[in-house]
């Protein structure tokens, strides 16, 4: 099957309202045959919107309750208000972070859905657990503990981000890559059938302009998720041509 391949950003806790001038270039290269889309932080959804609209702009994180006593926290309602189109669950530095479970990541990811949002599913192994030969364990695992309900390729991607890839320069071989986006069709296959072959499964993980045309063409790779990369049109336009 054919996937259109997806390039998605991930600002994480960086940029500013100076930095949204990136977003005009990177908007115009989702023009063409790859679909893009950035995450940016809360305050900065709304004025990238207003900047660049009818481009996917994200949240990076969602609180799955509808409303109520959650100091700090943003509903999907709210992002979506703002102008977000998607966003990021499960990330590794929420997980880590913020002590996120598999369940809570699934019930953000059914809250993103309640709202006719797409979401962006993290899942990836610590350096630790690749070491110990748990890598497809824990990752298959993940997929299996915090896959929403109603999981289909219309509004769900999953993100592979080994986290021991995250913004160190280090990346897994082509050949691991594949084999663990392999691993991942195979766990969908067997959760959601044949939908498995419709869901675009994105790399995550110092994807670079220099890496990204062997990891994004890669068995099973449909897509990245770029973080520092993303914060500038330079440094992630020619990862979106590299996808093309
Ligand atoms: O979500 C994207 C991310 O975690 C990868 O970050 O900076 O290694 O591309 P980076």
């Amino acid at each position: 099957m054919t996937r259109r391949k997806l390039v998605a950003g991930n600002w994480k806790m960086n940029g500013d309202r100076a930095a949204l001038a990136e977003l005009v270039a990177i908007a115009a290269a989702g023009a063409g045959a790859v679909d893009v889309a950035i995450a940016v932080p809360a305050t900065l959804i709304a004025p990238a919107v207003a900047l660049v609209p009818g481009f996917a702009i994200g949240g990076e994180d969602v609180h799955p309750a509808e409303t109520g006593a959650h100091t700090g926290c943003l509903s999907a309602a709210l992002l979506k208000e703002a102008g977000a189109s998607f966003c990021i669950v499960g990330h590794s530095e929420r997980r880590a972070d913020c002590y996120e479970t598999d369940a809570e990541v699934k019930a953000k990811a059914e809250a993103l859905h309640r709202h006719a949002m797409r979401a962006i599913l993290c899942v990836g192994e610590t350096l630790a657990q690749r070491d110990a030969g748990q890598a497809e364990a824990v990752v298959t695992g993940q997929i299996a503990a915090s896959l929403p309900e109603g999981a289909a390729a219309d509004w769900l991607s999953i993100a592979y981000e080994p986290v021991w890839a995250i913004g160190t320069g280090r990346t897994p071989t082509v050949a691991d890559v594949a084999a663990m986006h392999g691993a991942i069709r195979a766990k969908l296959r067997a959760l959601i059938g044949a939908e498995a072959d419709a869901m675009r499964i994105l790399y995550g993980g110092s994807v670079t302009a220099e890496n990204a045309a062997a990891l994004l063409h890669a068995g099973d790779v449909d897509g990245a998720l770029v973080g520092g990369a993303s914060l500038t049109a330079a440094k992630f336009v020619p990862i979106v041509a590299a996808a093309g």
